[in-house]
């Protein structure tokens, strides 16, 4: 096993090597431009050793925000051949201050720049001031356009950051990609295909930017007729907290609170909308069929980062944490769908165990949240820093040199971490 102090040079090593100046790509290849949820992580990771590198990061994201609020999912700042599908393909032009995707992502950063805020209050209070006011137009985008009965949708599987999740086979296998047309994938030139997802999802993804771009990214239209919309717990948690954040930063940065404190109880109503009894589960919802999908992910597990946490949810995550040794696998292990190494279909991902076990420890289950920051440490010990990982042997998958992972071990994984 590396030494952890060799760890961390390394993992500063690959923060630097991905940082394109005032923004980080997740990893050279696969992944050539700045992603949102990607890079409020990096931010994570630049706190611990160049914490106003951390800020421009943060502000470089939000200066991305489109007229409506919505902060895209990819930003494309300069051309990139290896990537598909890249800006043409969106048709955003003209909608937002830079060349992007049509969708959003989970909105882990008002978390974040929290997090960076508390690190030193003094160097961050003019941040916050700048920031603040864009975290709550683009929440508030996510509340008058996204939410059923409280609960944040998705109206793309990739806006979730969980492409392939067995949570959207039902409402995938409702589109019919017809008029799709040829179209060349990249991805699988970077990864082995078998981690990737399938050419059955691939089509519906496109169909589904083919829509969003027919309907010029209106969201109105796209409530209407956009055949994929389904509650997703990773934005309905991590919206929840990035809320609860939010109240916290905007009152040390002199704002009203009321909104976002209505907005808490709201959210609140809604994560327990996806509460499905018949698996003692979160679990995503189709809301055009109104189907659970009868999914147990590491979404569902994000319960206690919301703050809504139950007996119910600490049993599964001690089962599954039973049948995996490096953490939270992307889906239930014991699920018919599970697949170890196919993305978001059984891997593990070190910045989903992170925002579990952050949750875990705040609702106080200490011994619980050492154990999967301890699992995920041995992970990114033992096979480096992956995109994610199979949850059994450790063995690595996706893009390597990830930025996330390295972030996450800099600010969560990392022996240092404990001192
Ligand atoms: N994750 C998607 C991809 O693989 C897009 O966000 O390209």
């Amino acid at each position: 096993m590396i030494h952890p102090d060799a760890l961390d040079t390394r993992a500063r090593e690959i923060l630097r090597r991905n940082d394109r100046g005032c923004y980080t790509i997740p990893t050279s290849g696969l992944y050539p431009y700045q992603w949102n949820w990607d890079s409020a992580f990096a931010a994570l990771g630049f706190a611990e050793f160049d914490l106003k590198r951390a800020w421009t990061e943060l502000h470089t994201l939000m200066a991305g925000q489109w007229d409506n609020g919505m902060v895209p999912h990819i930003q494309f700042h300069e051309a990139n051949p290896g990537y598909f599908p890249g800006p043409e393909v969106w048709g955003c032009e003209g909608l937002g201050p830079v060349a992007s995707s049509g969708i959003s992502q989970p909105p882990v950063a008002a978390s974040i720049a929290w997090k960076l805020f508390r690190k030193d209050p003094e160097a961050g209070r003019d941040h916050i001031r700048a920031l603040v006011p864009r975290f709550i137009r683009w929440h508030r985008w996510f509340m008058d356009w996204r939410t059923e009965n409280g609960a944040v949708c998705v109206t793309h599987p990739w806006e979730s950051g969980r492409d392939n999740a067995p949570d959207w086979d039902g409402p995938m296998a409702a589109i019919d990609p017809v008029g799709v047309g040829a179209y060349s994938r990249r991805d699988t030139t970077h990864v082995d295909p078998h981690m990737r997802p399938t050419k059955y999802d691939y089509d519906r993804y496109i169909w589904l930017v083919q829509l969003g771009r027919r309907l010029n990214w209106d969201e109105a239209a796209l409530q209407r007729e956009n055949p994929f919309r389904v509650a997703d717990p990773t934005m309905t948690f991590i919206l929840l907290r990035a809320c609860r954040d939010l109240a916290e930063m905007a009152a040390e940065a002199g704002h009203g609170t009321a909104e976002i404190e209505g907005w808490v109880r709201t959210l609140e109503t809604g994560a327990r909308t996806l509460w499905n009894a018949r698996i003692g589960a979160y679990d995503a919802r189709d809301m055009r069929s109104g189907a659970f999908a009868g999914s147990i992910s590491n979404a569902s597990f994000l319960c206690w980062y919301g703050g809504l946490g139950n007996a119910r949810m600490e049993a599964h995550l001690r089962r599954v944490l039973e049948a995996a040794r490096f953490g939270v696998p992307s889906f239930d292990p014991e699920g018919a769908r599970f697949d170890a190494n196919r993305y978001w279909r059984g891997p593990v991902w070190a910045i989903m165990n992170t925002l579990i076990g952050t949750g875990l420890s705040d609702a106080g289950l200490d011994a619980l949240a050492d154990r999967v920051r301890a699992a995920t440490r041995a992970l990114i010990a033992q096979n480096g820093f992956a995109e994610y990982f199979n949850p059994f042997t450790g063995a690595p998958a996706g893009g390597g040199a990830f930025t996330w992972t390295a972030a996450v071990w800099l600010g969560w994984a990392s022996p240092g971490k404990e001192e």
